[in-house]
């Protein structure tokens, strides 16, 4: 039960070792990640040099790893969730944390409840789901595509999520959720085409004040199914949309022709010579680029807006290497809209 795990010594934070039969994240940096499967004699290749699989068995998760020739390294993680969302086989289009997390929330899911999905895609929602209603509760997840269902079936039970997750081909716009479920729902969460054509088998399933979340990425989507939430007396109907920013936060290059030890009147007049931050940088990889100057002005540079007033030749040029925050260049944008509504039971 990896994934799961609730047990304090099986918890991967309390130092849990690494087995041969895990899986495994491989941490390169935060865009690159791969889960593999621990396999006695197996080995990892990737730019930085060959990993054998050997070496990380008894590791504890959160191991850093040099390769074999000691180039490079990378981390060795417990799957989670969050970091099998980065590191899944794409099937489909998937939904990220950002959407995730607000749709776990906004479902208000717990230990416990028992949720509908359509479409299962790739699973990366499922197995956040599947990690807010474990241990007691139930995800019944359907696609109509049977390999797609297939090949998520067989990760679920990889990662150790099968116990409460159940996976079904069925084509939900069609034929709705099936009967059995009908008025013990708590959540509901759709991510289909004609989403609003779920809607009324959605009304079935779920318990009165239980609520349903259905992603769209067209705004066209959003408006026919508020339409039939609506019509259908749904109540709370609301639409958000998640925009994710996220910084780099580094050291920066700053020269200054000023002793920064002295505090004394005359360095009232100094400035801070900085180069404006570049409008787009190639973000290569974070370990070879962290501490590599940035180009531009250094300490011996004075081609620049480096000016000071007075002594400006005698005083020893001083680098300066502040820790600066930006958002990055590449911020991914939107994904969806996500539209929520309660099933109310009227009077
Ligand atoms: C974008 S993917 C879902 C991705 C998923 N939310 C994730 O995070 O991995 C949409 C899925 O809906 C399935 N689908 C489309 N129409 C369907 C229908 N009528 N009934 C069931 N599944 C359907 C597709 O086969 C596809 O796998």
């Amino acid at each position: 039960m990896a994934m799961l795990a609730v047990a304090a010594e099986e918890r991967p934070e309390k130092g849990r070792a690494i087995c041969e039969g895990d899986v495994v994240i491989v941490y390169e940096r935060h865009d690159r990640m791969k889960a593999v499967t621990v396999t006695r004699n197996g080995e990892l290749q990737n730019r930085f040099g060959v990993f054998p699989h050997n070496e990380w068995i008894g590791k504890k998760f959160g191991s850093q790893i040099v390769g074999k020739n000691g180039a490079g390294f990378v981390f060795l993680l417990a799957p989670t969730p969050e970091l099998w969302t980065l590191a899944l086989p794409h099937r489909t289009q998937i939904l990220y944390i950002a959407d995730i997390s607000f749709v776990v929330s906004f479902l208000e899911l717990r230990p416990g409840s028992i949720v509908l999905e359509s479409g299962t895609g790739s699973g990366s929602l499922t197995h956040s789901l599947a990690r807010a209603v474990a241990p007691t509760g139930h995800v019944h997840t359907f696609d109509f595509h049977e390999q797609r269902a297939n090949a998520a079936r067989e990760d679920f039970v990889r990662n150790g999520v099968s116990g409460v997750v159940t996976v079904k081909v069925r084509d939900i716009q069609g034929e709705g959720f099936p009967e059995e479920l009908a008025g013990c729902v708590d959540g509901v969460f759709l991510d289909l085409p004609q989403p609003w054509l779920a809607i009324p088998s959605v009304v079935r399933s779920l318990r009165s004040d239980g609520l349903v979340c259905s992603f769209s990425p067209c705004i066209e989507q959003v408006q026919r199914t508020c339409e039939v939430l609506s019509k259908e007396r749904f109540a709370d109907i609301r639409t958000f949309e998640v925009l994710l920013r996220s910084y780099e936060v580094r050291h920066e290059n700053l020269s200054t022709s000023f002793d920064c030890s002295e505090h004394s009147s005359e360095q009232k007049s100094s400035e801070v010579s900085t180069k404006p931050p570049p409008h787009k940088r190639q973000r290569a990889n974070e370990a070879d680029e962290k501490d590599k100057p940035e180009g531009g002005l250094d300490a011996g540079d004075t081609n620049g807006t480096s000016k000071t007033v007075g002594e400006e030749s005698k005083k020893p040029q001083r680098q300066l290497k502040p820790v600066i925050a930006r958002p990055y260049p590449e911020t991914k944008g939107h994904t969806g809209y996500l539209t929520f509504a309660r099933q109310a039971t009227l009077m």
